[in-house]
């Protein structure tokens, strides 16, 4: 078997693909082949030693934690799956291990996939979605009626609460690039602004503010928060957590999901109203400068970097295969909602319908008018970031003029 592993803390140089043999479950652990695995901006901090107090000194150490893949095995005591399984799951923050052929987890880290979802699909869920659902109800303790800003709004996270926070019934804002604009516009928000806005213009309006990219600056959350309201930070620091004792509306997450908040998440994925796009698809045996290049942000943008232990060959046949629609926003009534979430107090007023990236979006929309659409089996097709929440796009292209063209086309 291999997997992805380092023997010592660092950069991207210290990542290997080696031989491994897997544990046999023991008492409540779950051993799955894995079909796809996700990468998160966490896999690479820990890979850094950012977290070496909880991660430990011992190695090698795999990588990796989302993932969806097939029950191989499990171990006494295991009661809600069983070999054969299809399972979507995340490997203990020390553990890790995602990114192998095989990985062994706890029972309760895994879950059901929905047949609906692929195996790209459901690998990307896990760590961005349940984080997202934690950050909008058990800190921004969310309700129906109410308005969200996501800041990040474009990244696996925000894109996650954007999708949660409507089917809660909340109205979403948010910030994007200049050149994702349009993208933002399809996802349904409204304000749309860039990263530098002007906070003033949306004094009180929110009732929550996430911040996805640790990169707003409080002053301007605590303009845009609504008296009463929430501002919820992920990017998780000891000062920060000290400011989030102090009386106010700051809070800061490190998300410690249970089996209930899995649940609902797969629930949500499974009616269709939460897809986190996937950019690229690489084989594990070629995954390592694939994961250079997502940590050096030359990578694609606008999706998930997924690892298949599958051959090269396969990744490509079945993408050109793969024909799913788009996940397209839909009206507020017609949107599937969470159980048990509270009406809240509606909004003092709609939120403004303009916002600075406006003129931004009215000229890509000129442009996209003059752009011939793209051949099928092209880049712009076999890329789908941003086209289509669940095509299976082909193996990584190559070189930074290749992102840089995808960049332009979304
Ligand atoms: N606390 C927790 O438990 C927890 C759990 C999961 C993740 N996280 C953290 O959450 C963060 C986001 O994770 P992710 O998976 O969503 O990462 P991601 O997919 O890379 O998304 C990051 C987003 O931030 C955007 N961004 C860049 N500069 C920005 C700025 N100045 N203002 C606003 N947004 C900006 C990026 O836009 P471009 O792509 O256009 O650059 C991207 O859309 C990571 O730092 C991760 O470590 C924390």
């Amino acid at each position: 078997m291999k997997r992805i592993q380092y023997h010592e803390y660092g950069g991207p140089d210290v990542m290997r693909l080696e031989e491994f043999q897997p544990a046999r479950p023991g008492k409540g652990d779950v051993l799955v082949r894995v079909k796809a695995a996700a990468v998160n901006p966490m896999d690479i901090g820990i890979r850094r030693g950012r977290l070496k107090m909880v991660t430990g000194r011992t190695f090698p150490r795999a990588l990796g934690h989302d993932f969806a893949g097939i029950v191989e095995e499990v171990g006494d005591g295991v009661t809600q799956v069983r070999p054969g399984d299809e399972v979507i799951g995340a490997a203990g923050l020390k553990a890790a291990g995602a990114f192998a052929e095989m990985v062994l987890v706890e029972e309760k880290s895994v879950v059901r996939k929905p047949k609906n979802l692929s195996w790209d699909e459901a690998a990307a869920l896990p760590t961005p979605a349940i984080t997202a659902y934690l950050a909008l109800t058990k800190k921004g303790r969310l309700k129906a009626g109410q308005s969200v800003f996501v800041a990040g709004a474009l990244g696996a996270v925000g894109r996650s609460a954007v999708q949660l926070a409507m089917m809660m019934g909340a109205s979403v804002g948010g910030s994007c690039r200049a050149t994702a604009v349009q993208e933002a516009h399809d996802l349904g928000l409204s304000p749309i602004v860039e990263f530098d806005f002007d906070a003033s213009r949306y004094a009180r309006r929110f009732d929550v503010i996430l911040d996805t990219s640790g990169q707003l600056p409080l002053t301007s959350a605590k303009t845009m928060v609504k008296r009463g309201g929430h501002i919820v930070d992920i990017q998780p620091a000891p000062a920060k957590f000290v400011r989030a004792a102090l009386p106010g509306p700051y809070e800061v997450l490190v998300a410690n999901p249970d089996r209930a908040d899995v649940e609902q998440m797969v629930r949500a994925a499974e009616q269709g109203v939460l897809r986190i796009p996937i950019a690229c698809v690489v084989p594990l045996d070629s995954a390592i400068p694939a994961l250079a290049e997502f940590e050096r942000r030359t990578g694609p943008k606008g999706g998930k970097l997924i690892i298949t232990p599958e051959p090269a060959r396969s990744v490509g046949l079945r993408s050109a295969a793969r024909s799913d629609p788009p996940i397209a926003p839909r009206a507020p009534e017609q949107r599937p909602r969470f159980p048990g979430v509270e009406r809240g107090q509606t909004d003092r007023g709609p939120v403004p319908q303009r916002s600075v990236a406006t003129v931004q979006l009215r000229r890509q929309q000129r442009e996209r008018a003059r752009t011939p659409p793209p051949t099928p089996g092209g880049l712009d097709a076999a890329s789908g970031a941003h086209a289509s929440s669940s095509a299976r796009p082909t193996t990584m292209p190559s070189g930074p003029r290749t992102y840089a063209s995808r960049k332009m086309s979304s």
